[in-house]
């Protein structure tokens, strides 16, 4: 341990995973929808699916909501969950660390876990998030009613875990009112400035300038409360009874009330940590979820979307993209979408085909359960089903020896394949057309080529980039004698591997 730092330990946690930036590839015949839309469903390991998607989406997320396998111990129908302690945590550091570069700087991370983990995983985001950021430990009751077969207590509650990118940056959306708290605003005053509700006109911490008798239309004097005084000043209290926002009830006998229009409070709720069932929905209303989406068949450990809708009501806002890298049946993408967000989700087991793609094409066709009412969800959209490309390099079989192992071109890559490979390994953005293969944020351009590289070559790409660009380009054969603009560079594709690689020249 660090002088003066706190931190968790565990076995393995200075073991750190190399991450291939490995490319993603489209199976458009499992998209669906708007060709054009830029959802993304990737079916694969999320570690590695998140290191692909940094190139293209760091500090882009606005929001994550991720519920991982909570450690339980439990093997569900579709997932197992149950690892050894050091392992869930090292697996859950590797992630979270990925998914951080992931984030808006006014973005936010929510976390679903129970009592298994949540104290460790606290920890856990304190180091990968900074303590500092750290908003709120939300207490979700997920069940209704205590379970009479539990050998100790009666588990109600998840946690749901709340940092912010940079918690000083970000601020909660606020909830809109609901039905039955509208039902509180009125006017039986047939006031012009609309529907109001009365307010308590006593403070519960007195203040001696705020300690006054007042009379009421009928001549009844009313004092503050015992051990209370009035929440307003009487200079203050005479302009709200000159501006009629003082409420003596329909007779004029009440106790005095203060006036709160509706158009003059704050535009919602401001959101609580604590997550009834009645404001968030609870597991059996998800599990009915299910089973109506799934054909009887529903998915071990779902969501209920009114959960899903609650975070990115608080966190999002119209076209935001939001991310699940542990998307199960899919809930997070099918609020996301009804709710006009774009999404990202990832799943690396089978119901990513039986269960997400058919509730999502669903949701694209207009599905009326969960909260398509509440968001007025007509249908619409569509999203791109992607799988992550095998590794770049393989083993030679041949070539290795026990000690010495031997790598080469994944003999299953096309020309297409390595350029994308080569554009994510030096972090540039693949492009297809013109000259140029790959792009970079700071201007940098890469070309690829297997012609031999000579003067005129790098001279007429040189023509293509400007005083503050910079060209890479990654070429088998160099002629002698070459002269390089300062903004130019080359490194060489070795020959043996390009020969497993079908490159033709310029795709
Ligand atoms: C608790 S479930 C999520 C349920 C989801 N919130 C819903 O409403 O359906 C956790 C999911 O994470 C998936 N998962 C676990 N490890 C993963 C990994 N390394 N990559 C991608 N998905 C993973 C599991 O297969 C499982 O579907």
């Amino acid at each position: 341990m660090k002088k003066g730092k706190l931190e968790l330990t565990w076995v393995g946690k200075d073991e750190r995973v190399r991450l291939e930036p490995r490319v993603l590839v489209e199976d458009a015949a499992k998209s669906y929808g708007d060709t054009k839309a830029e959802n993304m469903l990737i079916f694969g390991d999320n570690l590695l699916a998140l290191k692909a998607l940094e190139q293209d989406f760091a500090g882009r997320i606005k929001c994550i909501a991720i519920d991982p396998p909570y450690n339980t111990g439990n093997a569900f129908a579709q997932y197992d969950d149950g690892v050894e302690h050091s392992l869930w945590l090292s697996l859950m550091r590797d992630r979270l660390e990925q998914l951080k570069k992931l984030l808006d700087p006014e973005g936010t991370i929510w976390v679903c876990i129970d009592d298994d983990e949540s104290h460790y995983l606290k920890i856990l985001c304190d180091e990968v998030f900074g303590r500092q950021n750290f908003v709120a430990n939300i207490v979700w009751q997920k069940k209704y009613g205590p379970a009479n077969d539990a050998k100790w207590l009666s588990d109600s509650h998840d946690h749901i875990l709340l940092f912010a990118r940079d918690k000083e940056k970000w601020r909660p959306n606020l909830i809109p009112r609901s039905e039955e708290q509208l039902q509180d605003y009125k006017n039986p005053d047939n006031d012009p400035r609309g529907i109001w509700r009365a307010s308590d006109l006593s403070a519960k911490t007195p203040s001696p300038s705020c300690m006054y008798p007042i009379t009421g239309p009928n001549g009844k004097i009313y004092q503050p409360p015992p051990t209370r005084s009035w929440v307003v000043s009487k200079e203050r209290f005479d302009e709200l009874l000159r501006d009629n926002r003082i409420w003596f009830g329909v007779k004029g006998t009440g106790r005095p009330m203060v006036k709160k229009f509706l158009t003059e409070v704050k535009g919602g709720i401001t959101v609580e940590t604590w997550w009834p069932r009645e404001f968030a929905d609870d597991n059996k209303i998800a599990k009915y979820e299910s089973k109506d989406l799934f054909d009887g068949d529903s998915f071990a450990t779902p969501k209920p979307e009114k959960l899903l809708h609650r975070i990115l009501q608080t966190a999002t806002n119209d076209g935001d993209w939001v991310l699940d890298s542990f998307a199960g049946s899919g809930t997070t993408g099918a609020v996301a979408h009804k709710m006009g967000r774009k999404w990202i989700m990832c799943e690396l087991g089978e119901h990513c085909h039986t269960h997400i793609i058919p509730r999502m094409k669903a949701v694209i066709d207009g599905e009326q359960g969960g909260v398509s009412k509440a968001v007025n969800w007509k249908g619409g959209g569509g999203f791109k089903y992607y799988r992550l490309a095998e590794s770049l390099l393989v083993r030679d079989a041949d070539l290795s020896t026990k000690d010495r192992p031997v790598y080469v071109i994944n003999p299953r890559y096309n020309a297409v394949m390595l350029i994308r490979a080569i554009c994510k390994i030096e972090n540039f953005r693949y492009r297809n057309d013109g000259r140029m293969h790959g792009i970079s944020s700071e201007s940098r351009f890469l070309h690829i080529t297997t012609q031999l590289l000579t003067q005129k070559y790098i001279d007429s790409l040189a023509e293509d980039i400007g005083p503050n660009q910079s060209l890479l380009i990654y070429a088998t054969r160099c002629a002698r004698g070459l002269h390089l603009p300062p903004n130019v560079e080359i490194k060489k594709i070795p020959r043996d591997l390009l020969a497993k690689c079908d490159f033709q020249e310029d795709k």
